[in-house]
């Protein structure tokens, strides 16, 4: 068997149901990746924790952690190749995010794009672990001695804030992290909002009509998909332009990434035809994508005695791995060693 050498680290928020989007750019890949890496698959539900708010929603994170690690095995992630774990079980990532902050400055942080967003939907309450949520992502990352971080595009500055905040400790204490590149495949790293195509589609979309939920019964995702924004050329043009038809050329990204149709193919395809053609086309390569992951997590869903399994052994082996490179970090800086 070939002997995997470098580590990839990925991880998803369990906040609520997963969309089409986390799908397209990362979840559907990590079956061939674990192939090749050494994965680490983190559900971050302390990330997680900055828009989790009310009580009630507070108790339902535990279904979503166990739905999103049913949703990992639905998508082919494979327990005894990569480690799976949750993050608030290894509670190294808490305390390096601590020592962390303390590397990072107030004026990178300000100019994360995605804080800057999050100012602006929630006006009120901004927590401030929204403005770290950040540092905590570098300690997942730094803790794992990552090569590769696979994300989508939104994540990108945040991994290169990662980068900076390593560079900053390592010339500071010498070659502590090791520092990790960034993988991102181009097709469908940023899938947009239905309703609102210059938006990146979200969980956490106000209106739920802009998303598409892998749990969703392929019903709505009809209606959504039906219903989505498209634009008023007429004749009507099916070409990819994602600055003069944003909503068109969202929907050729998701029908060309499930089908693995290029782009060119597809306009070659469309000519001619409505936007209602294509808006059938597309609803039909999700429904095939979206029933044959549905299946097999209900599958999963149901296994709660394996799922925890998954969990306590992901957690040791993440836990065998966090522990060493914090003690290393602690004696740096003059710690002292952590008794337990
Ligand atoms: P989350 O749950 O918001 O997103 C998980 C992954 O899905 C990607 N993604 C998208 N890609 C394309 N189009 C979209 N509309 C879309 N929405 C989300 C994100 O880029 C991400 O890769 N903060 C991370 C989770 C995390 C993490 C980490 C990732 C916590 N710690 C350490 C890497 C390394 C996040 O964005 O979660």
């Amino acid at each position: 068997m070939k002997k995997k050498k470098l580590t990839l680290f990925s991880a998803i928020q369990p906040s609520g149901n997963l969309t089409i989007g986390n799908y397209i750019s990362v979840l559907r890949y990590w079956k061939y990746l674990q192939k090749d890496y050494k994965c680490i698959f983190c559900i971050a539900d302390l990330h997680s924790l900055t828009s989790f708010k009310k009580k009630k929603e507070n108790l339902s994170i535990k279904k979503s952690i166990l739905d999103t690690l049913a949703l990992y095995l639905a998508c082919g992630v494979d327990p005894n190749q990569s480690i799976v774990f949750i993050q608030s079980s290894v509670s190294e990532h808490s305390e390096l995010n601590w020592v962390l902050s303390c590397y990072s400055s107030y004026q990178e942080l300000t100019r994360m794009t995605q804080f800057k967003s999050k100012i602006l939907d929630y006006r009120r309450h901004i927590n401030s672990g929204l403005f770290n949520y950040p540092v905590l992502m570098a300690s997942d990352i730094l803790l794992y001695k990552t090569d590769k971080v696979h994300v989508g595009e939104d994540q990108k500055q945040h991994i290169e804030l990662t980068r900076n905040i390593a560079n900053k400790f390592n010339s500071i204490y010498g070659k502590i992290f090791k520092i990790p590149d960034i993988l991102i495949y181009k097709s469908g790293a940023r899938i947009m909002s239905l309703l609102d195509p210059k938006r990146k589609m979200s969980k956490s979309d106000k209106n739920v009509k802009s998303t598409i939920f892998l749990l969703e019964d392929p019903q709505d995702i009809f209606l959504k998909i039906k219903s989505s924004v498209t634009d008023s050329d007429l004749p009507p043009k099916i070409v990819f332009d994602m600055y003069k038809k944003p909503g068109i050329s969202n929907l050729l990204i998701i029908l060309s990434t499930l089908s693995g149709i290029s782009l060119c193919e597809l306009e070659k395809h469309f000519l001619g035809k409505s936007y209602f053609e294509l808006k059938k086309e597309v609803y039909n390569i999700v429904e095939k994508n979206i029933l044959k992951i549905q299946k097999k997590f209900f599958f999963y869903r149901n296994k709660k005695k394996l799922l925890y399994k998954i969990f306590s052994e992901g957690s040791y082996k993440a836990s065998k791995i966090a522990k060493k490179t914090l003690a290393k970090i602690y004696k740096v800086l003059g710690l002292f060693k952590k008794y337990q």
